[in-house]
């Protein structure tokens, strides 16, 4: 049977207002793993710390136009992307001038609409388009809010992991009033699950308990591998691609892929 597709990409950004929760790992991996099943992916690195474009290994010097540049209208989106050395997966590498765009932006009309507004000329060249947003429910998360059609969320299985995602829940609920009816929530990804720790099993339970199935299967593991695989300027999927990781994002790459052709044909 032929697969169902779109004519133009879908866009999902993954968010969660906390730093250090998965968002970039998730973003650079689930990519990767798109990747490899011949799936066309564009990563828009929304973070001024720029650590998406650092873990795929884009030089600073490769990133004079970036999202900032984007975001202010000085280019076109396409002549920010740069490929990777991922075959079928690009990025739109962010700048450190990016964290001054939010101040920027406050004087443009329609400035929560920015990034979908560039990105419009370019969905037909991408199956899916990951937007990593920063630690933070600033100027930049709102416009990969509006610019996207789901929104995926990492949520570390730590303390106060539940209380934190319904500040951003809430959020996703204002973003649909005001400026964007049809954002879903894709999904939400527990990583860093470290099984040898009873309280990662109760965060999860809870998690679950909380959000039934929009919780994906697949968990995250905490694996040192792929905290060491961003120093190599690779997703942890080329730097090893045995280790439970990289395992870990394969399956939430064929979760998500599913769940998306569950959506086509519905
Ligand atoms: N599954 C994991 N196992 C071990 N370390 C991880 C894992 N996921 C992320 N990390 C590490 O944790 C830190 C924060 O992850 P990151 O993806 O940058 O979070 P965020 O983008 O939400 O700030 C990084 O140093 C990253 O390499
Ligand atoms: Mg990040």
């Amino acid at each position: 049977m032929a697969e169902p597709s779109r004519s133009s990409a879908r866009v999902i950004a993954v968010a969660n207002q906390k730093g250090g929760v998965g968002k970039t790992t998730t973003a650079i991996n689930l990519a990767t793993a798109m990747a490899a099943t011949k799936k066309t992916v564009l990563i828009i690195d929304l973070d001024p710390q720029g650590n998406a474009s650092t873990g795929l290994g884009i030089d600073r010097g490769a990133r004079e136009v970036n999202s900032y540049h984007v975001m202010l209208g000085e280019a076109a989106l396409a002549d920010a992307v740069i490929a990777t050395n991922i075959p079928g997966l690009s990025v739109v590498p962010s700048g450190v001038d990016l964290s001054g765009a939010e101040i920027e932006l406050v004087e443009f009309e329609r400035r929560e609409h920015r990034l979908k507004e560039s990105l419009a000329g370019s969905l037909a060249a991408y199956d899916y388009v990951l937007i990593d947003c920063p630690p933070s429910l600033n100027l930049l998360t709102l416009n990969a809010l509006v610019a996207a059609n789901a929104v995926m969320v990492p949520l570390q299985c730590e303390f106060f992991a539940l209380e934190g995602v319904s500040h951003l829940i809430k959020t996703i609920e204002r973003v649909r009033q005001a400026f964007n009816p049809g954002l879903e929530l894709q999904g939400i990804i527990l990583t860093m699950f470290d099984k040898r720790n009873n309280l990662s099993d109760q965060v999860a339970a809870d998690v679950r308990e909380y959000f039934g199935d929009k919780v994906y299967k697949t968990v995250i593991p905490r694996n040192v591998r792929v905290s060491e695989a961003p120093s190599h300027g690779k997703p942890v999927l080329l730097y090893d691609m045995k280790c439970t990781g990289s395992e870990a994002y394969i399956n939430l790459a064929s979760e998500v892929l599913k769940r998306e052709r569950e959506l086509l044909r519905a």
